[in-house]
C-alpha cells in the first residue's frame, strides 16, 4: 500500500509543482491519473520513487516511509517507465538495455537471456534485439523501455504515458499487457480511453492538487468535470453518453 500524507514540491525557484493532502493507493488496485500538461503528473510519479529530494510530507510503502536509506527499497519495488524512453536507455544495444536490471540483480546468463527474449517477444520487438536502443523510433523506444521494466517485475507498476508515440497495434498489446499484470499499477496518460480499458480507479490532478478521485467510469463521464480540467470525455464514454 502506498501512501501520501501532506506532499508539497517544487523545482527550483518553481511554484508549487505538487500539494496532495493524502492519497492512498491500495494493494492490486490500477489507477490512472490524469490531469492537463503540467499538471505534475509525472513529477508525482518521480516522487514516489525517490527522485527528487527537496519534497515536503510523507510517501510510505507498505509502512516503510520514504528517505534516504530506504530509497533502494522503494526502487525494488516500483518499476516507473518513464515518459521520454530517451531518459531510461542508456545501453549498446536493447538487449543490454533489457538484461541490464537481471545482470545488476546476479543472475546467470541463461535465465537473463531466456526472459530478456521472452519479454521482447511479448512487445513484439524481438527483431530490435541487437539494434542501438537510442537509434530506434519513438514507439519502439517506449516498447523497450516497457521491456526493461517489466521484465524486472516490480510488485507496483508505474507507467507515465505508456501509449505515447505507439502505433495502434502495439498500444493494443500494452493495454492486453496491462490488464493481465496482476500487480498494482499506476498509469498517467492523456489517452483516456485507454485509462477507461485498464483502470479501476482515477485520480485527477490539476495544478499539482487531487481535485477529484474514485471510480474510473464516474469521474471520466464527469463532462463538467473533464471540461473543468482541460480535458474531454474519453471518445468510448461520449458514444455510449
Ligand atoms: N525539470 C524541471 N524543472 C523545472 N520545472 C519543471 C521541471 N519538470 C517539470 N516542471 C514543471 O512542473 C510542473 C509539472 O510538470 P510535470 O512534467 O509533472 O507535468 P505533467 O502533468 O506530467 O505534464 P504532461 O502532461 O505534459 O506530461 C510544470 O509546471 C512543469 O513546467
Ligand atoms: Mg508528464
Amino acid at each position: 500500500m502506498l501512501k501520501i500524507e501532506n506532499l508539497k514540491f517544487s523545482y527550483e525557484r518553481r511554484p508549487l509543482s505538487i500539494d496532495i493532502e493524502s492519497l492512498l493507493i491500495e494493494e492490486g488496485e490500477c489507477v490512472g491519473i490524469v490531469g492537463p500538461n503540467g499538471a505534475g503528473k509525472s513529477t508525482f510519479l518521480q516522487l514516489i520513487l525517490g527522485i527528487h529530494n527537496t519534497y515536503e510530507g510523507e510517501i510510505t510503502l507498505n509502512q516503510v516511509k520514504l528517505e534516504k536509506k530506504t530509497k533502494n527499497y522503494f526502487r525494488e519495488h516500483i518499476g516507473l517507465v518513464f515518459q521520454n524512453p530517451d531518459e531510461q536507455l542508456f545501453m549498446p544495444t536493447v538487449y543490454e538495455d533489457v538484461a541490464f536490471g537481471l545482470k545488476m540483480k546476479g543472475l546467470p546468463d541463461v535465465e537473463v537471456q531466456n526472459a530478456v527474449n521472452e519479454m521482447l517477444d511479448l512487445l513484439g520487438i524481438g527483431k530490435l534485439s541487437q539494434r542501438a536502443s537510442l537509434k530506434l523510433s519513438g514507439g519502439e523506444k517506449k516498447r523497450v523501455a516497457m521491456a526493461s521494466i517489466f521484465v524486472m517485475k516490480p510488485d507496483i507498476m508505474v507507467f507515465d504515458e505508456p501509449t505515447l508515440a505507439l502505433d495502434p497495434k502495439s498500444r493494443r498489446r500494452v493495454i492486453n499487457i496491462v490488464n493481465e499484470l496482476q500487480n498494482t499499477k499506476i498509469i498517467t496518460s492523456h489517452d483516456l480511453d485507454m485509462i477507461y480499458e485498464t483502470c479501476s480507479k482515477v485520480i485527477v490532478l490539476y495544478e499539482g492538487k487531487v481535485v477529484a478521485q474514485g471510480e474510473t467510469k464516474k469521474i471520466l463521464s464527469d463532462a463538467d468535470l473533464m471540461e473543468k480540467v482541460d480535458l474531454e470525455c474519453p471518445l468510448i464514454l461520449k458514444n455510449l453518453l
